[in-house]
C-alpha cells in the first residue's frame, strides 16, 4: 500500500485530503508544518508527497527540495491557492511531478496521484531491470576481493551517476580500461 505525506497548514484542507486519500486506499501521514514534513521525509520512505506551496516558515518549495534530496524519484505534487505561472515554473524546475491549483475537485487530485504513483512504480521497475542487466556487463566483470577493490567498486557506482569527469590512474594492466567500461555502463549517459 503506497504511503503519502500530506503537508498543508490549513486544518480543513489537510483533513479533507487525508480522508480522500485514505478512502482511495493509501496510507496517509499529514502535517501542518513544513519543517516537520522535512523530518518525516528524512526518516520514512514516502511514495508521494502532496504539499501546499505557501506555508509560513518552511514552504512547499523547501519540502520539494528536501524530498528530492532524499530520493530524487519521489513524486511531489504542489498545491497553491495563488496559482501563478511563475510558481508553477519554479516548482517544475525543482523537479515537481505536477502542480494543482486550489480550489480543485478531489477526483482530479486522485487521478493525478494515481498517475504519479504508477509512473514512479514504472521508473523503479525500469531501474531494477537495468541494474540487473548491467550487473552482467559492468562491475560483475571486475574480479577482486580485497578491501581496496571493494571500495573502488562502490566508488565507481557513485561517480558513474554524476556528470563529473573521471581520471583513472594506475600501472599498465591494472584494469583502468575495465573500470572505464564499468563506469560507462553504470552511467545514465551511456547511450
Ligand atoms: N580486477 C580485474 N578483474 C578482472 N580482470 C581484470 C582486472 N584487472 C585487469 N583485468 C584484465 O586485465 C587486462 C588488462 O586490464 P586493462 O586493459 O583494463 O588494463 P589498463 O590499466 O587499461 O592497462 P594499460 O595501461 O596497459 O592500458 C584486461 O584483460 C582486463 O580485463
Ligand atoms: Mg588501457
Amino acid at each position: 500500500m503506497p504511503t503519502i505525506l500530506v503537508v498543508d497548514d490549513k486544518d480543513s484542507m489537510r483533513n479533507m485530503l487525508s480522508e480522500t486519500l485514505s478512502g482511495e486506499g493509501y496510507r496517509v501521514d499529514a502535517t501542518s508544518d513544513g519543517k516537520r514534513a522535512l523530518d518525516l521525509i528524512r526518516n520514512k520512505a514516502y511514495d508521494l508527497v502532496l504539499t501546499d506551496l505557501k506555508m509560513p516558515d518552511t514552504d512547499g518549495l523547501a519540502v520539494l527540495s528536501g524530498a528530492k534530496e532524499v530520493d530524487n524519484e519521489t513524486p511531489v505534487i504542489l498545491m497553491t491557492a495563488y496559482g501563478t505561472i511563475e510558481d508553477a515554473v519554479q516548482a517544475m524546475k525543482l523537479g515537481a511531478y505536477d502542480f494543482i491549483t486550489k480550489p480543485f475537485d478531489t477526483e482530479h487530485l486522485c487521478v493525478l496521484v494515481n498517475r504519479a504513483l504508477e509512473n514512479r512504480r514504472m521508473v523503479a521497475e525500469n531501474t531494477l531491470l537495468r541494474e540487473e542487466l548491467l550487473a552482467d556487463h559492468g562491475v560483475a566483470n571486475i574480479i577482486g576481493k580485497n578491501e581496496k577493490m571493494i571500495e573502488l567498486c562502490g566508488l565507481i557506482q557513485k561517480v558513474a551517476k554524476s556528470d563529473a569527469s573521471v581520471l583513472l590512474q594506475g600501472e599498465s594492466g591494472t584494469g583502468k580500461e575495465l573500470f572505464a567500461r564499468a563506469i560507462h555502463q553504470l552511467s545514465n549517459r551511456r547511450e
